[in-house]
């Protein structure tokens, strides 16, 4: 049986990439998700055939407790809830990375090369950590989810976070884990200060960061255990810790650069810190009745549909699949918009879309969808607002340059939204002010609903 750990750990590294390559593609990530637990669960229970493995019952206990926590949590979150259910799972991923580090630390055992490593495994599983705490807390609602900030924020940032590394290159120097504690606490400290100026809205981005810098430092923790003789079990945290970390740093910069803004501006722009005084805005709202829109939509030829979060707030994916078949029973061609940051965390339209049975090749990227808006008789927008807004064109805007959903071209726009709320940039919204604007006020989901019956009895 001991010679079979090796190899099956092997085969689960092979099961990670392969995962990894099924979750690029909506219609195999099903499988991709569920294989790559399933390599996970195989590598955490072949640990057990390694010999000399002490403290079962300690291990099997957390074992269950996280097992049961994971699953209940999981089973029960609400979609639009997942953002700081991946961010509390990524921060206790960040949290294990830098326990184990600890744990190499306090033996000192290992050579110098090796304990440098952990050290600097500890240093960023800790940062991603206590980072990952706030970012849930922020998103969660049980601390304020506007950027804090206070004077002088960034040099004691960086006297923390300097002071951290400072006491890692003293431990190696003198040999002894004497200031660990300290280096724990500045770490975990800086994690916290760094997170704290960063405003709720641009969570995912950051959550994608930290989940990025948990598989950095899982990877550095293996490279670490080689020293310990942990073979094999070393090598699939490598590999493992390396794929999290390089998906994790594309998702960082595709997510960022669909927003149009830099990382370093995310980190440290404390976005969502002012407000804009929505300069540029002319002329007034239009509100439309389910009735007319109905009209409006029955007799189009073409209906593009662009969701936002507000669809995933009213959970009407459902309602919305219901639209677009009575639309298409009428011969109306229906497809849809998504931009890529539409919602609170990646691809979550696609997820509600998919969820409710809307077929992938209706669903077109911004790319694609863009030189259709001209073409588009009615642009029914579900709780979409910022990637909606014309307002990223405007010179001056906290959203200029954001490449957004151009549905303005369209002849007709009609708004769903439930009143006069703004967007997570918490910016006024050119769109809703053109001529060619109606506003459908009400809950998402019985707002699509209203429309649904209505264009039946049409
Ligand atoms: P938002 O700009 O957040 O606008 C959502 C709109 O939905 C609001 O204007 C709100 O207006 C409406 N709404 C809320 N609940 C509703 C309900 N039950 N029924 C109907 N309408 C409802 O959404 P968006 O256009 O999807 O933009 C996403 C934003 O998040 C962007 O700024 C993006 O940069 C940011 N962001 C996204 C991500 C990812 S990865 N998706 C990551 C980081 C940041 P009312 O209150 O008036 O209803």
């Amino acid at each position: 049986m001991i010679d079979l750990v090796d190899p099956i750990y092997v085969l689960t590294i092979v099961f990670f990439v392969v995962a990894l390559q099924q979750m690029s593609d909506p219609k195999t990530a099903r499988r991709g998700i569920v294989a790559a637990g399933a390599a996970m669960l195989v590598a955490v229970l072949v640990t057990f055939l390694v010999p000399g493995l002490g403290n079962l019952l300690l291990i099997l206990g957390g074992a269950a407790i996280g097992g049961v926590l994971g699953y209940v949590a999981a089973k029960r979150v609400k979609m639009t809830d997942m953002p700081q259910m991946v961010a509390i799972f990524n921060g206790m991923g960040g949290g294990a990375a830098a326990g184990i580090a600890a744990v190499e630390l306090v033996a000192f055992t290992d050579a110098p090369s090796y304990l440098g490593l952990a050290l600097a495994g500890a240093l960023i599983g800790s940062i991603s950590f206590a980072g990952s705490v706030i970012a849930f807390l922020k998103l969660q609602g049980w601390m304020t989810a506007r950027p804090v900030t206070f004077p002088g924020q960034q040099p004691v940032n960086l006297v923390v976070l300097a002071g951290a590394i400072g006491l890692a290159g003293l431990t190696l120097y003198l040999a002894a884990p004497t200031w660990l504690a300290v280096f724990f606490l500045l770490a975990l400290g800086y994690g916290l200060l760094m997170t704290l100026p960063i405003g709720g809205a641009d969570m995912p981005v950051v959550i994608s960061m930290y989940n990025a810098l948990t598989g950095v430092a899982v990877a550095l923790d293996g490279v670490a255990l080689v020293d310990s003789g942990a073979g094999a079990a070393a090598a699939a945290m490598i590999i493992a810790g390396t794929l999290v970390g390089a998906a994790g740093t594309i998702l960082t910069v595709v997510m960022a650069r669909a927003m149009n803004r830099s990382i370093g501006n995310v980190l440290f722009g404390a976005f969502g810190a002012t407000v804009d005084s929505g300069a540029g805005v002319t002329g007034s709202m239009r509100s439309i009745e389910p009735d007319d829109a109905a009209v409006m939509l029955a007799y189009a030829s073409r209906v593009i549909i662009t969701p936002g979060y507000g669809l995933a707030v009213a959970q009407a994916q459902h309602k919305v699949k219901e639209l677009m078949d009575v639309l298409e029973a009428k011969g109306v061609s229906v497809r849809f918009g998504i931009h890529p940051v539409a919602g609170r965390m990646p691809g979550h339209m696609n997820v509600l879309l998919a969820e409710s049975g809307v077929p992938y090749d209706r669903l077109l990227d911004r790319d694609e969808v863009n030189p259709e808006f001209a073409h588009a008789d009615v642009v029914l927008v579900i709780g979409a607002n910022d990637v909606v807004n014309p307002a990223a064109r405007r010179v001056g805007s906290p959203l200029q340059g954001m490449p957004i959903l151009d549905v303005d071209q369209a002849k007709n726009v009609i708004v769903l939204k439930r009143g006069q709320g703004k967007g997570f940039a918490g910016i006024e919204n050119d769109l809703f002010y053109k001529d060619n604007t109606r506003m459908l006020y009400g809950d998402a989901q019985d707002s699509v609903a209203k429309l649904v019956q209505a264009i039946k009895k049409l």
